[in-house]
């Protein structure tokens, strides 16, 4: 699987320009959802290229995210005269990164891709690395394939149309970023001022980004389909899974970078007990997200189905759970197993820290 190639520019017309300039293809396709279509594809709209593509528009939201979106697509670029050698080019959030990389994926058994990720989330994480998919019998991203893009734009003047909650959500996949690559990156992130308007900090922001983005680059670059060391990216994301699915059952339900902040500690707790994370970065890091982040109210008659929840958890190999966790900063342990006990342990860690 070829390197991506991840631009991070200030100026995204003329990134894009210069792309399709050096670019083959036959036709342009560019798909939005209906947020991004209105607040988004006007930065690019003037483009040339872009004025003689067709613009493909979804429902927001990822409960959109689904077979019968993914057919709208197939069937706009069919109808469109796309070929093998179209372009789409998918312009949003993770949502529309996932389902228009699966339909870049799939049309005519595969045509070119180009990411431009408008929420933070989908700037260090979704856009890049290639995994893409769509929501399948309630299950997130059952159906999928590993299809890099050709290009990310990552363009943070997008960030400014995101609210705080969402760029926090963001910010939770660059905590994980930092905690497994190494301590600068990982100091230089908590101490990154996240109460001042994220925006306003644009350039500390969009170093920060180049860096979370460069981390996650290389392990994709060295796994590309999650055999090995990709597992690392899955921090956090056990416990976070099945706490954000809680939280729809619940009806308060959170943002995902919301749930993996709280997985992130609860399986620091677990890679205390297991692996000698050292417990004043255990500290440190569970009051920095709960400084930063909403609490969500776990009781403890909930650890039954967050434990079901996780063993269907599709990193699970064998029928055990599948946790990746830290001896240190930047030192990942992959395909760990723990108990029940242990992991209800985490739980009560949590609670006991937020005062639940
Ligand atoms: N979001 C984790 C990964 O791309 O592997």
């Amino acid at each position: 699987m070829q390197r991506q190639t991840v631009i991070i520019t200030t100026d995204i017309k003329t990134e894009l320009q210069a792309f399709f300039e050096a670019s083959d293809y036959d036709k342009l396709f560019i798909l939005t959802d209906t947020n991004t279509c209105e607040k988004c594809y006007p930065a690019i709209q003037n483009i040339p290229q872009i004025q003689k593509g067709a613009v493909i528009t979804v429902k927001a939201g990822d409960n959109h995210k689904n077979i019968e979106q993914l057919a709208v697509i197939w069937n706009f670029l069919s109808s469109n005269g796309a070929s093998r050698n179209s372009l789409l080019i998918n312009l949003g959030g993770g949502m529309i990164t996932d389902m228009g990389g699966f339909a870049g994926a799939t049309f005519k058994r595969g045509i070119k891709t180009v990411n431009i990720p408008t929420t933070l989330m989908a700037s260090v994480d979704a856009a890049v690395g290639g995994k893409t998919g769509v929501n399948f019998n309630g299950l997130k991203n059952e159906i999928g394939s590993f299809y890099p893009p050709e290009r990310v734009f990552i363009d943070c003047n997008f960030l400014s149309t995101l609210d705080k909650n969402n760029l926090l959500s963001g910010y939770a996949e660059m905590i994980k970023h930092a905690l497994i690559s190494n301590e600068k990156i990982y100091r230089e992130i908590l101490h990154f001022d996240l109460n001042e308007e994220l925006v306003t900090a644009n350039h500390q922001l969009s170093t920060l980004i180049k860096d979370s983005v460069a981390i996650k680059e290389r392990i994709v670059e060295e796994d590309p389909t999650e055999k090995g060391i990709r597992k690392a990216l899955n921090l956090g994301h056990t416990i976070g899974h099945a706490i954000e699915s809680l939280s729809f059952r619940k009806n308060t339900p959170l943002l995902h970078g919301h749930a993996v902040a709280i997985g992130l500690i609860c399986e620091l707790y677990l890679s205390y007990k297991l692996c000698r994370f050292p417990s004043k970065k255990l500290i440190r890091i569970t009051h920095y997200i709960k400084e930063h982040y909403p609490i969500f109210f776990l009781d403890c008659k909930d650890y039954g189905t967050l434990y079901e929840l996780m063993t269907h958890d599709k990193k699970n190999e064998g029928g055990t759970i599948n946790f990746t966790l830290l001896s240190d900063i930047g030192q990942v342990c992959i395909n760990q197993e723990t108990s029940e006990k242990l992991i209800v342990e985490s739980l009560d860690f949590y609670r006991e820290s937020f005062g639940i």
